[in-house]
C-alpha cells in the first residue's frame, strides 16, 4: 500500500509536538518536509521547536522556517497554554551540527508539491505560510492533493467564544486558504475537543518509557492540569486529528460542507461559518468537516504509535 506523502506546517507548541511524536510512526505515513509558522509561540521558539522534537524522533526531516506573523494583524500567541517556549517548559536539545535550511517555508512547500505527486498539506497553526504558499504559486492549487487543517469551529470557539485560535490569529490567511478551491479537511474545535487523553491515558504513555513518550506526556502535562480545573476529562490534542484523519480517516465521522471564515466585525472575527445545517447553501462545498471520533481508536492508535519508539 503506498504511503500517504505529507507536508506538516505547524507552530509547536504542546500538541504539535504530540502529533509530530506520533506522526513520525504512522506506518502509513510519509512526512516529505515541517516548517514552522508563528502562532502558539513566536517562530523563533516554533522554528526551533520543530527541530528540536526532529532531533528527539532521529529523524532528519528538513525543516523550514515561514511567517513572522500574520499577514495583516498584530501576532497574537498562545503562551499561556504552551509555556513561553511553547513546549510547556520542557528543555530539549537542539541537533549538533545540523544544515539549517534557507529556502523559506512557501517556497520549499512548492518545490516539494512538485517533486511529489498527491502531495498532501497537514497545517496545525495558523494559516499564513499556506496562504503565502498559495498566493505566490497558483499552481499548487492543482498541486495538491488536500489540505487538511486543525482549525475553525462549527459549532463555539477557544480564543472568543466563535473563533479557534489558528483562525482567530490569522483570519485573512485561513479565508484565502479556505476560498483557494483546494479540497479541505478541517479538523475544527467540534472533533479535537473530542480527542483527547485522560491523566491515566497520558501516564500510560509515559510508563511506555522512550525519551519520546516521556516528552510526549511532559509537554501535555501543564494543558492537562489546566483543563482538569475547569472540568474537562483530558486535554485534547487537537493537533493529532488532521494527521489521523489524513491515514485513518475510518477513525472519524464527517460531513461535506462549505465554509468560509470571517474577516471583518469584531464579535464574529475568525469564525469558520459552515453551511452544514443552513437551507442556504454555500456554491462551493468542498470542505469535508469532521464532527465525530472514535476516541478509544484514537487512545489505541496514538498509544500503538508512541510504542513504537524504544530509545
Ligand atoms: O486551537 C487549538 C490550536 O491552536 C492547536 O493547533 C494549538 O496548537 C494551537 O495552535
Ligand atoms: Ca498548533
Amino acid at each position: 500500500m503506498a504511503k500517504t506523502r505529507v507536508w506538516i506546517d505547524c507552530d509547536v507548541g504542546a500538541d504539535d509536538a504530540a502529533m509530530l511524536l506520533v506522526a513520525h510512526k504512522l506506518e502509513a505515513m510519509e512526512i516529505v518536509g515541517i516548517s514552522a509558522v508563528a502562532g502558539n509561540v513566536p517562530l523563533a521558539a516554533t522554528y526551533p521547536n520543530a527541530r528540536k522534537i526532529c532531533h528527539l524522533m532521529q529523524a532528519e526531516y528538513p525543516v523550514y522556517a515561514g511567517a513572522a506573523r500574520p499577514l495583516v494583524r498584530k501576532q497574537i500567541t498562545a503562551a499561556h497554554i504552551h509555556g513561553s517556549d511553547g513546549l510547556s517548559g520542557v528543555e530539549l536539545p537542539l541537533p549538533g551540527r545540523e544544515k539549517l535550511e534557507t529556502l523559506p517555508a512557501w517556497d520549499a512547500m512548492y518545490q516539494a508539491a512538485l517533486t511529489h505527486d498527491n502531495l498532501e498539506l497537514i497545517a496545525t497553526g495558523p494559516l499564513t505560510n499556506v496562504a503565502i504558499a498559495l498566493a505566490k504559486y497558483p499552481a499548487l492549487i492543482q498541486k495538491l492533493r488536500r489540505i487538511l487543517i486543525m482549525g475553525g469551529a462549527v459549532v463555539g470557539g477557544n480564543r472568543t467564544s466563535c473563533a479557534e485560535f489558528n483562525i482567530y490569529a490569522d483570519p485573512e490567511a485561513a479565508e484565502s486558504v479556505f476560498r483557494s478551491g483546494v479540497p479541505m479537511v478541517m479538523c475544527g474545535l467540534d472533533v479535537t475537543q473530542k480527542a483527547y487523553l485522560t491523566k491515566a491515558e497520558l501516564e500510560s504513555i509515559a510508563a511506555l518509557g522512550s525519551a519520546q513518550a516521556k516528552t510526549f506526556a511532559a509537554v501535555l502535562q501543564p494543558p492537562l492540569e489546566r483543563v482538569l480545573q475547569d472540568g474537562w476529562p483530558g486535554v485534547p490534542v487537537h493537533d493529532l486529528c488532521p494527521a489521523l484523519y489524513a491515514v485513518y480517516p475510518a477513525l472519524f465521522t464527517a460531513r461535506q460542507a462549505g465554509v468560509f471564515v470571517e474577516t471583518e466585525g469584531s464579535v464574529a472575527l475568525g469564525k469558520t461559518v459552515a453551511d452544514l445545517d443552513s437551507d442556504k447553501k454555500f456554491a462551493d462545498r468542498h470542505v469535508t468537516v469532521a464532527l465525530g471520533i472514535d476516541r478509544k481508536g484514537f487512545v489505541e492508535t496514538v498509544g500503538k504509535a508512541m510504542g513504537k519508539y524504544r530509545t
